[in-house]
């Protein structure tokens, strides 16, 4: 059954995060209770010699589960690098058996789990297990976050070829901007191209909003989370 979503992107940066809290916190809007997932975060701060993830932070906050972190988030280190090699330089032994019960556990509690990757899908998650391994295992629909502009349609095309040739249902793109400027002109095309070529919906476009910008940002996500919702069962 499908119980959640999984949220990649066409690179790191491009808003997966951003994103995530804004459809945890219209799911709930919703009436669903709704629980995130970051099943590994690299690029952890330290403070008071604790590993700090702060993606995981900010979806925790966003849903207000009471949950032990290491549920939502089993693994962290603190090396910027992909999940797998930053464990192995940390002696982290990546164990996905744990990411599956965890997942388990909070599938069984909450209606909708919203799972963060690191990344893209072909990053390796621990030696050749990639990203897109683990959203096949786990059977969950996949929501790509990308860039408007320019480079687009490459970056995003070959997230859904890759998806695809390990049978990974995508439930569509989003495409996102992290920043305020607006002159590039394939942002106009660049829908339409990708919908006709890879035959995935633009679930929809979220413009640059600064933090004082909460209404705007609330419809958009709302109009997201709806579709996603019928996509439930
Ligand atoms: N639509 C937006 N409006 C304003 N700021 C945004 C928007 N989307 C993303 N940002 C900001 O851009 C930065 C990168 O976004 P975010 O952290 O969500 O990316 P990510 O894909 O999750 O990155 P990572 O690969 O590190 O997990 C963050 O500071 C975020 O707050
Ligand atoms: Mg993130």
């Amino acid at each position: 059954m499908n119980k959640g979503f999984f949220i990649t992107g066409t690179d790191t940066g491009v808003g997966k995060t951003f994103v995530a809290e804004g459809l945890i916190r219209a799911m709930k809007y919703q009436g669903l209770s709704v629980c995130p997932m970051k099943p590994a975060e690299t690029g952890c701060r330290v403070s008071k010699g604790q590993l700090v993830p702060a993606d995981t932070v900010r979806l925790m906050k966003a849903s207000g589960v009471d949950e032990q972190i290491d549920t939502i988030n089993p693994y962290r280190m603190q090396k910027p690098l992909a999940p797998s090699i930053a464990a192995e330089r940390e002696g982290v032994c990546i164990e996905k058996r744990l990411i599956f019960n965890a997942y388990k556990k909070l599938a069984r509690k909450y209606n909708v789990l919203i799972m963060e990757g690191a990344g893209g899908i072909m990053v390796p998650l621990y030696k050749k297990y990639l990203y897109s391994d683990l959203v096949k295992d786990l059977g969950l629909p996949l929501i790509i976050i990308a860039r408007p502009g320019l480079g687009t349609i490459n970056h995003s095309l070959l997230t859904i070829e890759a998806a695809r040739t390990k049978d990974i249902k995508v439930l569509g793109l989003v495409l996102n901007h992290t920043e305020k400027t607006n002159k590039d002109i394939s942002q106009k095309t660049n829908p339409e191209i990708i919908t006709q070529i890879g035959k995935v919906p633009v679930l929809g476009i979220i413009q640059y909003m600064p933090p004082s910008d909460k209404d705007k940002s609330n419809i958009v996500f709302k109009k997201i989370s709806t579709k996603l919702i019928s996509q439930l069962h």
